[in-house]
C-alpha cells in the first residue's frame, strides 16, 4: 500500500513500511525503513537529519543553516553540492563531473509498473507503484525514482530514469538503482562470494565506518560477488536484503558515515561505465529488489516468494521440474551415439525424466579448442543427424534437452572464419583469451540475428524440450566495430541488453522449452537470467561437502525451483572425495534434481539405489522445489537443511553429519517450526546399504535397507523435547539407523502432520 500524509510518502507491505517525506526545499528525506506501521502520529519527530553541525559542514544556504546535505537520508544522492558520500548519479557535460542539487517536483502513484528495462519483474492487480520526479536546481536533467510494492512478498523494487532535458549530449557515468540511507551504523554485512567451484559461500563481517564494495567487473553478474547481500542491525537482529534484476557488472557499496549512518547503493558498476545520453533520451536503471525482516530466515523466503511468483514466468512457472541426466561428466568429449544411447537406456530403465546432451554436438568441437560458434550438427558424432538422435531419446520416453553457448566463438570455428569483427577485440592490440574462446560481441543486431536463426533452426528440428544456455569467460578487451555503441564504456551494459534481446525472442519463439542459464556453473546466477531461465546451474563442483555451502548460500536468496542440484560420481571429479550415492542424493535432492555420472558403469546396488532416490524425488518434489526452505541452527558439525509445503503439511528434512564424531553421544531431534498442537507422522527415507562397503562382519549393519522407521510424535514433544536420534556410532535410538552415519553420512526424513 502506498499513501501520501502531508509531506510523508508511506509505502507498506503486510510486515513492513518504508517512509521519506520532503522538505520544504524541495529536498527528499529517508525517514525510516523498517516494522510497518500504521499509526503515524509523531512522524515529525522521528527525522535525525538536522543532527549538529560541528565544524566546517556545509549547509544549504542561508535560510537553511541547518540543513546539511552531508547529513540528509537521501533517497538518490548526487555529488558536488555538500553530500560527500557514496553517490547515485553522476554526469559529465563535457567539463568532468556537474554538481547537482536534485529536488522534488512531483509524483504519481498508479497501479502495476512500467516495465520499459527488458529484464524486470512481473506485477498483477495487487501491485502498486510510486514514482516521484526530481530535477535539479539549474541544469534540464530530470530523475524519476520508481517504489514498486510487492504487499505479501514484503518486497520494495526501486530503479530510477534520468531524462536528458539538455539540447546537448550528456555523459553519464554512473546512475545507480537504488540508494537508501539508514539512521544506524550497527550494520553486519553478509555477503556471497566466491569463484568457479566455490560459488556463493557465505561471509559476514562488520561494517565499520568506511566504504565497504561488493561489485563484478567480469561481464557477468559473477561467482566472485553476486548481487544478493544483506544488512543485519546487531543491536535488534533486524534485516535488510538486496538484489538486483540485472545479470552485468554490477556494485553494491555500503558506506558507514563518522556520523551513525549507513548509505546502502546498488546498481551498475561504474567501472567502464559511460552512457551517451543524447537531447531527449532517457536511462533506464535495472530494478533493485529490497526486503525487510526479523531474521534473515525470513528475508530469504520472501525473495523466494517473490522469484517464484514476479521473476519465473511462462509455462515453468510453478511447474515440477523434471529430473534429469546429464552426460558431461559420463563422457566430456568422448561422444559416440552409441554410448548416449546406452545412457539413455539405463537413465530411462531408473525412472530419468529428461535427457541433456552437453558440449561437443556440433561443428568441429571434439574438444574445447575449436567449433564454437558453429551451429550445426557433427556428422562425426551423430552420422544420422540430430534429429534422429532426438527421436531416439524421445522413443525411450524421455524428453531432449540441449547444450548450446551462443556467446562465444573460438578462432579456430568458421563463424570466426567468415566474421572475426563479430567478435569482441581491439583493433591492433592482442586480445585475452580463456578457455580458447572469445566473446561474441552482442550489442550488434546482426550477431544477434546470427545466433537466433542458427539456435531456432537446432531447437525446432530436434524438438528440444530444455536447453542448457552456457558462457564460459569473463569479457574483456572493450571495443564494439558496432555503430549502435557509442565508445567503450557501452558496451558491458549493451552486451546485457543484447543478451536479453536474444534471450526475450528465444523464449517467446519456444514457450513450451525449460531453459537453463550458466556461466561455467554459477557465474551468472541472477535475477536477470530467471527473467528468461527459469533454472540455473549452481556450480561445476558437486562435490556433497562443499554443495553444503553452495547451495546454502544460493538459497539464502533464490529458491530451490531455480537452483540446479546434480549428483555426480565418487570419487566426485572436483574433489576426489569418496561418498554414498544416497548421501550425494540427499543434498541434491533440494533443488531441481539431476545426475551428471555413467550410470551403465554403475554398481548393482547403486542402481536400485538411484531408482529409489528418482522415485522419493518425484513423491516429494512438490516439497523439495518450492516449499519454503530454512537450514536449522546447530552446534554440533552437521548442517541440517528442511523445506516444507506452504500448506505446512509435509516436511522434507536432511540431515548432513559433516564429521563422523567418535562419541556415544545421543543427539535429540528438536524441530521448532512444527506446531504444537498437531500430531506428527515420521519416517525415515530407507537407504539403500552397500553391502560391499561394510563387509559381512555386523549382522545388523549388513541388511539391504536400513530399518523403517515410522512414528507418531506430537507437536508438543517434538517442538520442545525433540526425539532420540540415537548415538551416531551405531544408531540405536528410535530411528534405528543400523550403521554408522561415516564422514558426510546423511539421513532424510519426512514428517508429514496427520
Ligand atoms: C561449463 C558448464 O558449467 C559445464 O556444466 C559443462 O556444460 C561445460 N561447460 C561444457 O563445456
Amino acid at each position: 500500500m502506498i499513501r501520501k500524509e502531508k509531506n510523508y510518502f508511506i509505502i507498506s507491505t503486510e510486515r513492513s513500511s518504508y517512509i521519506f517525506r520532503v522538505l520544504e526545499t524541495g529536498h527528499i528525506d529517508h525517514v525510516m525503513y523498517g516494522a510497518r506501521i500504521d499509526d503515524t502520529e509523531g512522524l515529525d519527530y522521528v527525522s535525525e537529519s538536522f543532527d549538529l553541525n560541528i565544524g566546517t559542514v556545509p549547509y544549504y544556504d542561508e535560510e537553511h543553516p541547518h540543513l546539511f546535505p552531508d547529513r540528509i537520508l537521501s533517497e538518490y544522492p548526487v555529488p558536488g553540492s555538500g553530500d560527500t558520500r557514496e553517490c547515485a548519479l553522476e554526469l559529465d557535460y563535457g567539463n568532468g563531473t556537474e554538481t547537482m542539487t536534485l529536488l522534488f517536483r512531483d509524483y504519481r502513484i498508479y497501479k502495476g509498473k512500467d516495465n520499459s528495462f527488458p529484464a524486470h519483474a512481473e506485477c498483477d492487480e495487487e501491485t502498486e507503484t510510486l514514482e516521484v520526479r526530481l530535477s535539479d536546481e539549474v541544469l534540464p536533467i530530470t530523475v524519476v525514482i520508481n517504489y514498486t510494492v510487492y504487499e505479501k512478498e514484503d518486497v520494495i523494487l526501486r530503479s530510477a530514469r534520468i531524462i536528458n532535458g539538455t539540447d546537448h549530449c550528456v555523459r553519464l557515468k554512473r546512475a545507480a538503482s537504488l540508494s537508501i540511507d539508514f539512521p544506524y551504523d550497527d550494520f553486519d554485512l553478509i555477503s556471497f562470494d566466491g569463484a568457479w567451484a566455490r560459488e556463493r559461500n557465505e561471509h559476514r563481517r562488520h561494517l565499520l565506518p568506511g566504504i565497504t564494495v561488493l561489485d563484478s567487473k567480469l561481464g557477468t553478474s559473477s561467482n566472485e560477488h553476486s548481487p544478493l547481500a544483506y544488512i543485519v542491525r546487531r543491536t535488534t537482529g533486524e534485516v535488510y536484503g538486496f538484489n538486483l534484476i540485472y545479470s552485468g557488472n554490477h556494485m553494491e557499496a555500503f558506506d558507514v558515515s563518522p556520523f551513525g549512518k549507513t548509505r546502502v547503493t546498488t546498481g551498475i558498476n561504474p567501472f567502464m561505465f559511460e552512457w551517451m545520453l543524447e537531447s531527449g533520451e532517457s536511462f533506464q536503471t535495472p530494478e533493485a529488489v529490497i526486503t525487510y525482516a526479523g531474521s534473515l530466515d525470513d528475508a530469504a523466503l520472501s525473495f523466494h516468494h517473490f522469484i517464484n511468483r514476479y521473476i519465473v514466468r511462462g509455462e515453468w512457472q510453478y511447474r515440477e521440474r523434471p529430473v534429469l541426466i546429464n552426460n558431461w561428466e559420463a563422457t566430456y568429449f568422448a561422444l559416440s551415439e552409441e554410448k548416449l544411447l546406452a545412457l539413455a537406456d539405463k537413465a530411462a530403465e531408473l525412472g530419468f525424466e529428461l535427457f541433456v546432451l552437453d558440449d561437443g554436438w556440433f561443428g568441429d568441437r571434439r574438444n574445447d579448442t575449436k567449433g564454437l560458434g558453429d551451429w550445426t550438427v557433427s556428422h562425426e558424432v551423430f552420422p544420422n543427424g540430430l534429429e534422429a538422435f532426438s527421436e531416439k531419446i524421445h522413443e525411450r520416453g524421455l524428453k531432449f534437452g540441449i547444450w548450446v553457448e551462443p556467446e562465444m566463438v573460438n578462432p579456430d570455428s568458421d563463424l570466426f572464419r567468415t566474421h572475426p569483427e563479430w567478435a569482441i577485440m581491439i583493433p591492433g592490440r592482442k586480445p585475452a583469451i580463456s578457455r580458447h574462446q572469445l566473446v561474441l560481441d552482442m550489442s550488434r543486431p546482426d550477431v544477434r540475428e546470427y545466433l537466433y536463426t542458427s539456435l531456432e533452426k537446432v531447437f525446432s528440428a530436434a524438438s528440444v524440450d530444455y536447453v542448457k544456455w552456457d558462457m564460459n569467460r569473463t569479457i574483456t578487451d572493450c571495443f564494439s566495430s558496432s555503430s549502435e555503441c557509442r565508445g567503450n564504456g557501452e558496451l558491458m551494459h549493451r552486451y546485457i541488453l543484447g543478451i536479453y534481446d536474444l534471450m526475450g525472442r528465444l523464449v517467446k519463439r519456444f514457450p513450451s522449452v525449460l531453459f537453463e542459464s550458466c556461466a561455467s556453473g554459477g557465474n551468472r546466477y541472477d535475477l536477470g537470467m530467471l527473467c528468461f531461465m527459469p533454472q540455473t546451474w549452481t556450480s561445476d563442483n558437486t562435490d556433497l561437502y562443499h554443495r553444503l555451502w553452495i547451495q546454502e548460500g544460493t538459497l539464502r536468496g533464490f529458491p530451490q525451483s531455480t537452483m540446479g542440484a546434480h549428483v555426480s560420481a565418487s570419487p566426485g571429479h572436483q574433489s576426489l572425495r569418496c561418498s554414498l550415492i544416497e548421501s550425494r542424493f540427499d543434498v541434491a535432492a533440494f533443488g531441481t534434481l539431476g545426475y551428471e555420472l555413467d550410470l551403465t558403469k554403475l554398481s548393482e546396488t547403486d542402481q536400485k539405489a538411484v531408482k529409489g532416490e528418482i522415485e522419493f524425488y518425484k513423491r516429494y518434489r512438490k516439497v523439495f522445489q518450492y516449499g519454503d526452505f530454512r537450514p536449522l541452527p546447530s552446534e554440533n558439525d552437521e548442517s541440517i537443511w528442511w523445506s516444507v509445503t506452504l500448506e505446512g503439511t509435509t516436511i522434507a528434512m536432511e540431515m548432513v553429519k559433516r564429521n563422523m564424531p567418535n562419541t556415544g553421544r545421543c543427539d535429540r531431534l528438536r524441530l521448532p517450526f512444527l506446531k504444537k498442537g498437531r500430531m506428527y507422522r515420521i519416517r525415515n527415507r530407507r537407504i539403500i546399504m552397500p553391502r560391499e562397503f561394510f563387509g559381512d562382519h555386523w549382522q545388523s549393519w549388513n541388511r539391504e535397507e536400513n530399518e523403517k522407521m515410522d512414528i507418531r510424535v506430537a507437536g508438543d514433544i517434538i517442538t520442545t523435547c525433540g526425539i532420540a536420534l540415537g548415538p551416531q556410532f551405531a544408531g540405536n535410538g528410535f530411528f534405528k539407523e543400523t550403521r554408522p552415519i561415516g564422514d558426510n553420512g546423511t539421513r532424510m526424513y519426512v514428517i508429514e502432520e496427520i
